[in-house]
C-alpha cells in the first residue's frame, strides 16, 4: 500500500545509514518498554525506535535480562536506539561503548527530560543550562563510538530559539549525527503548544537531520511539521502508545480494522506478561491504559473500567468486555488522558 503522503516514504539518513521511514518512536519512560516495542514491531513503518531513558552509570554493567529499561529482543536490536541520561562525559562515553558493543543502532543523549529528580542532578534538560558540559558530553560520546550519536533536546529554559540554535550548531560540530528537537521550554513539560518556528530555526542552523517532536497526533500534524519546518522526520511519542500502528498507517498505508483496539490491548497483555513479572506487568499495563482509552469518545469513563482489578485475567476480561462492544472512536485522541 502507498504511504499516506510521499513525505512519509522519504529515507532518513543518519550517519552512514539510510533508514526506510522518517517517522521515529520517541523515548518514553514507563511506556516504550520491550513489550510495547514487540507489539509495535509487528506493525512496522518506523525508521527506528528509541528506548526508555537508561541511567548511563548503570548501563556498562547492566544485565539486559534483569533491567526493566536496558532490555531488548535480538530481533529489534538493529532498529533500536538506546537513550542514556547522565552528566559526566566519561560516564556517558562508557555507556555508549556498551550500547555499541551490544549491536544496537545508536545512542541518544537525553537533554530534554525536565522531571525534577533528573534535573536536580544536572542531567536531562538541566544540561541546557550548562552548554559547555552538554557539548563535552556529545564530543566524548562521539569519540567513544562509531555508531550514530543523537541528541534529544528542548528549547531550553527561556522562550527563545537562540539557545537551541546555538547548541544545535555546537552539537553538530561535536559530532552528532542527528538531533531530535522538542520546541517547548523545560518548565512547560508538555503543556502549551510546541513552537514549530523554533524547529525551523534549528533545522536551518545545521546540516545534519533534525527530527521535529511534540503533539504529532495525526498524519496532518506530521505533514505540517515536515512542510513548515523542513525537518527530516518526526519523532512521535504519546500517539504511538495510543495507536502503535500509526507508523504503519502513515508510512506503509496500513488500514486498521475495527477490532484493532481490542486485538492490540490483548497483544499488549500477552507481551507485557511474557517479559515482566506479574507485579511489574500490572503496573506497566495500567500505565498504558489512559493512552488506549484516549482513543474513544467516552474514554474518560472507559479508562476506569479497563483498569479495574489487579490480575492478568481481570485485565483480559475488561478489555474483551469494554472493547468488544466497539466503543465509538474519537477522531483525534483525547489529549487530556495523555497523562505524564
Ligand atoms: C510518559 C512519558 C515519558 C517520557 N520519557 C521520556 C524519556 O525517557 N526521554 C525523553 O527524552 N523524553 C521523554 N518523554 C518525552 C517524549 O519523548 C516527547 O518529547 C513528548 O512526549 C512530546 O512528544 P509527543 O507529543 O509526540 O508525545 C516522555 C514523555 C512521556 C509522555
Amino acid at each position: 500500500m502507498p504511504p499516506l503522503s510521499p513525505l512519509f516514504s522519504l529515507p532518513l539518513n543518519v550517519g552512514s545509514l539510510s533508514l526506510s521511514s522518517p517517522l521515529v518512536l520517541a523515548p518514553m519512560a514507563g511506556l516504550g518498554h520491550v513489550a510495547y516495542r514487540e507489539v509495535l514491531g509487528r506493525f512496522g513503518g518506523f525508521g527506528f525506535m528509541v528506548s526508555e531513558m537508561c541511567n548511563a552509570r548503570a548501563v556498562p554493567q547492566e544485565s539486559r535480562h534483569h533491567s526493566p529499561v536496558f532490555r531488548w529482543r535480538d530481533e529489534e536490536a538493529a532498529r533500536l536506539v538506546c537513550q542514556i541520561f547522565g552528566g559526566e562525559p566519561a560516564v556517558m562515553a562508557d555507556a555508549a561503548r556498551r550500547i555499541e558493543a551490544e549491536g544496537l543502532l545508536g545512542v541518544d543523549i537525553n537533554m530534554g527530560c525536565s522531571v525534577s529528580a533528573i534535573c536536580k542532578k544536572g542531567y536531562g534538560a538541566a544540561l541546557l543550562k550548562d552548554p559547555e558540559r552538554a557539548v563535552a558530553i556529545v564530543r566524548a560520546v562521539r569519540q567513544a563510538v562509531r555508531c550514530p550519536v543523537m541528541v534529544k533536546f528542548r528549547s531550553g529554559w527561556e522562550n527563545s530559539a537562540d539557545l537551541a540554535v546555538d547548541l544545535a550548531r555546537r552539537f553538530e560540530d561535536a559530532g552528532a549525527d542527528l538531533l531530535t528537537f522538542h520546541p517547548r521550554i523545560a518548565p512547560d513539560r508538555r503543556s502549551r503548544p510546541p513552537r514549530r518556528e523554533h524547529i525551523r530555526a534549528v533545522v536551518d542552523a545545521v546540516t545534519i537531520p533534525v527530527l521535529g517532536n511534540g503533539n504529532a497526533f495525526s498524519a496532518e500534524d506530521c505533514m505540517t511539521m515536515m512542510r513548515e519546518t523542513g525537518c527530516a522526520g518526526v519523532s512521535i511519542g504519546r500517539m504511538a502508545i495510543a495507536r502503535p500502528w500509526i507508523f504503519a498507517q502513515l508510512a506503509l498505508g496500513f488500514s486498521p480494522s475495527e477490532d484493532i483496539y481490542l486485538r492490540t490491548a490483548l497483544e499488549m497483555i500477552d507481551s507485557i506478561w511474557k517479559h515482566f513479572a506479574p507485579e511489574r506487568a500490572i503496573k506497566m499495563y495500567k500505565k498504558y491504559l489512559p493512552y488506549l482509552a484516549a482513543n474513544f469518545v467516552y474514554g474518560h469513563s472507559l479508562w476506569p473500567e479497563l483498569a479495574r482489578g489487579a490480575t492478568r485475567e481481570e485485565m483480559t476480561d475488561n478489555a474483551m468486555r469494554v472493547l468488544g462492544r466497539m466503543p465509538q472512536v474519537a477522531k483525534t485522541p483525547n489529549a487530556f488522558l495523555f497523562t505524564s
